[in-house]
């Protein structure tokens, strides 16, 4: 049924009725569209506008319908123009004439804003959640590795060891600065839109501050205009879930390194690899890969989504039905994303035998050989020089610094004493980086004790 048949002489194009169509994917809302109208009709009887028996028989038909909805009896008839008009039409079927005062003081402009503000903040909430949940399993596996030992990189070069739970605690941080980005979007958007009319309000004396508390939202919007026409938030959230997939993705990416067969820093489960249709002995990291991918078609939504709507005038118009496929399908897919790979690492098994040798092997420790000649008095540009003669006298041998003999190393300097091997053991170049937010064990335990309390366990 179309809302809007009064004024016309002609039947829409076919065509037409499909381009303009929302219903295929906006009928993903129909609980929150539900719910505003249940709050839009307890609102005018409040005020009078509607009788306490007529909002009981809209609210008891939206509830059959919600109902009919959920268990499949009501199928999406495709004939409807969007899930506004789909449910409206169904509710003055079941109920009558009272169903057509469900749209008094109302448009379909404030309540399409509505609609994807409920909508936002509940895949807000969920996303909140699957977050949580990455979070708690990064922070074990930081419990569990606190002396795991492997090399920590700069320009993918072996730079100076740390630990697993050093390097997992980059990735702590970046995401709980995700679940903060979320937080701050979700206050920033929880205004009630309802009551803006089509852009200039209504003359019906309605309550907009009674309807936003009904719907939990910390106020009314302020400019009837500007409520029908935002969609920042949208766009905000779209960055934010580019961020996740750019944090994922980096992730992803270091995991398929340490699965490489010249890292083997890591082994994926069976459950979360796949295999090759002719290479029998592949096993390949198909989730990192395709969450790395993915991270793409999130970008893509919010660059599109940004161009959709630099050019609109205020204040509705047509061009803001495109805030929901790509919109929905970041959505699915950063959800998809965190959950996979929440499962991909919490089943992922750490060679920690193979990190350690690789760190002992790459001459992480050269600075902390430096280190030690500094201690002894030696200015540390000079020490540095030194030790880049030993190394470069290392790769000649094809040996690290831990078996060059101690009179090679008292050749070129000799301020090198016995206890040079004590200073340059992985354990001690990790134990003795002591300040908050760096590898040793000592401090990591205090930022484990905060992660802990974070996370509420
Ligand atoms: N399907 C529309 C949308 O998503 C609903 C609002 C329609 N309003 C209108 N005046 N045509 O934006």
């Amino acid at each position: 049924m179309k809302l809007w048949g009064g004024r016309f002489t002609k039947e829409t194009n076919e065509l037409v009725n499909a381009f303009n169509a929302s219903l295929p994917f906006d009928r993903r809302f129909y609980k929150q569209d539900i719910r505003g109208s249940k709050a839009h009709v307890t609102m005018l009887a409040k005020q009078g506008i509607l009788t306490e028996s007529e909002r009981d028989v809209i609210i008891g038909g939206l509830d059959s319908i919600l109902k009919d909805i959920e268990s499949g009896a009501l199928p999406f008839d495709e004939t409807s123009e969007d899930i506004h008009s789909f449910v409206e039409a169904n509710l003055i079927e079941r109920i009558g004439d009272p169903g057509k005062k469900l749209h008094t003081g109302r448009s379909r402009n404030d309540q399409v804003a509505l609609d994807m503000r409920l909508y936002t903040r509940d895949e807000i909430d969920e996303m909140d959640t699957l977050l949580l949940s990455l979070l708690k399993t990064i922070y074990r596996i930081m419990a569990e590795n606190v002396h795991t030992y492997m090399p920590g990189f700069t320009h993918l070069q072996k730079a100076q060891p740390v630990t697993v739970a050093h390097h997992f605690g980059a990735y702590f941080e970046m995401f709980k600065r995700d679940r903060s980005r979320l937080k701050d979007i979700r206050s920033r958007m929880n205004y009630c839109p309802l009551g803006a009319g089509a852009l200039a309000g209504t003359t019906y004396p309605l309550d907009r501050e009674y309807t936003a508390k009904l719907l939990d939202f910390d106020g009314a919007t302020l400019n009837s205009m500007d409520s029908v026409s935002d969609r920042d938030y949208i766009i905000e959230f779209l960055s934010a879930m580019s961020t996740i997939m750019m944090h994922l993705s980096r992730f992803s990416e270091e995991i398929i390194i340490w699965n490489s067969n010249e890292y083997r820093f890591v082994e994926l489960d069976d459950a979360y690899s796949t295999g090759s249709s002719i290479m029998p002995q592949k096993k390949n990291p198909d989730i990192a890969e395709l969450v790395r991918g993915k991270t793409g078609r999130v970008y893509g939504a919010l660059m599109g989504f940004l161009t959709t709507m630099k050019g609109i005038p205020l204040a509705y118009n047509k061009d803001m039905q495109e805030d929901k496929e790509m919109f929905f399908d970041a959505l699915d897919t950063t959800k998809g994303c965190i959950q996979l790979f929440n499962g991909m690492i919490d089943t992922m098994k750490f060679r920690k035998d193979v990190m350690e040798k690789s760190a002992m092997a790459g001459f992480t420790n050269a600075t902390d050989a430096a280190d030690y000649l500094v201690k002894n008095g030696v200015p540390f540009r000079d020490a540095h020089g030194i030790i880049g003669q030993l190394v470069l006298l290392c790769l000649d041998r094809g040996i690290s610094l831990d078996e060059l003999p101690l009179a090679d190393y008292q050749a070129i300097c000799p301020v090198f004493k016995e206890d040079i091997y004590e200073a340059i053991s992985l354990a001690t170049c990790v134990e003795k980086r002591i300040t908050l937010g760096a590898p040793g064990p000592a401090v990591m335990e205090e930022v484990l004790k905060k992660h802990k309390e974070y996370l509420g366990l």
